[in-house]
């Protein structure tokens, strides 16, 4: 693990407050930012809304002025759904600005200091709906496969300032974000019957990965899109 910060978008609980938990357990020193700036005991929160640039910028002027920032996991997101044959302009691009905007703001942000730092690791979370046509998503799945788009052109531009860009895309992760969904019966037996595994990840799962991305410094690795959904993406 390089010496040095770590930023963790939405890390006030999910899969944030899992990535955030997991990279102090490795050893990192993280910051975890979210709206409410709440995090687990032991790490260091900023409140930040990062679809707020300038409220970003101001989170990392406060940072580097503790240390080199090596890394930043752009996680903060969310789910709205609905018709597409009703959704407005704003609605859609308001989503895409937290969830894609923000990703790209964040990482440009990120670039100065990762490169004066000798390099750093950029981590998206995207979605596995990044490539499937999924009702009543569209905003969503745009959003997510712009993640995906915004790892490979980054990962392209700034692999000569040893940055490596990840896209790490999970399937159903049991969170705030869909527990009351998941618990209905329907909605269980459709994931045993659909999902490979059988059943929805944990947030640690996607912490591991995220954390194993960060730690084991593979160079020859980056701008990948990484699947991390039971199989349920290339199920039939
Ligand atoms: N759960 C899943 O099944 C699933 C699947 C695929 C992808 N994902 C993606 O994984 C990421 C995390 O999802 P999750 O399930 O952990 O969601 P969650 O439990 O709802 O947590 C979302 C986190 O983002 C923060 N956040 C929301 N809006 C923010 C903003 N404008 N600025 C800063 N922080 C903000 C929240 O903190 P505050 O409220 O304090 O701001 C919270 O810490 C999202 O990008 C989501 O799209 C989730």
């Amino acid at each position: 693990m390089r010496d040095g910060w770590i930023i963790v978008t939405g890390a006030s609980r999910g899969i944030g407050a899992a990535i955030a938990s997991d990279l102090a357990r490795r050893g990192a020193k993280v910051t975890a930012l979210s709206r409410s700036g709440n995090v687990s005991a032991g790490l260091r929160g900023i409140a930040c809304d990062v679809s707020d640039e300038a409220a970003l910028a101001a989170a990392f002027e406060t940072l580097s002025k503790d240390g080199p920032i090596v890394g930043i996991v752009n996680n903060a997101g969310q789910h709205r759904g609905g018709p597409s044959a009703t959704l407005t302009a704003g609605d859609f691009e308001s989503l895409m600005r937290l969830n894609a905007t923000s990703v790209f703001v964040a990482s440009r942000l990120a670039y100065p200091y990762l490169v004066k730092a000798g390099g750093g690791t950029i981590v998206n979370i995207g979605s596995f709906f990044d490539k499937l046509g999924v009702a009543e998503n569209l905003a969503y799945c745009a959003s997510k496969a712009a993640a995906g788009a915004i790892a490979r052109c980054l990962a392209v531009e700034w692999a000569r300032d040893k940055i490596r860009v990840f896209n790490v895309a999970p399937g159903y992760i049991e969170t705030d974000l869909n527990r009351e969904w998941l618990t209905s019966e329907r909605v269980q037996s459709w994931i045993k019957r659909r999902v490979p595994v059988g059943r929805p990840g944990q947030p640690d799962e996607v912490a591991r990965l995220v954390g194993c991305l960060m730690a084991e410094d593979i160079g020859f690795l980056t701008g990948e899109t990484i699947y991390i959904d039971g199989a349920h993406g290339i199920n039939h």
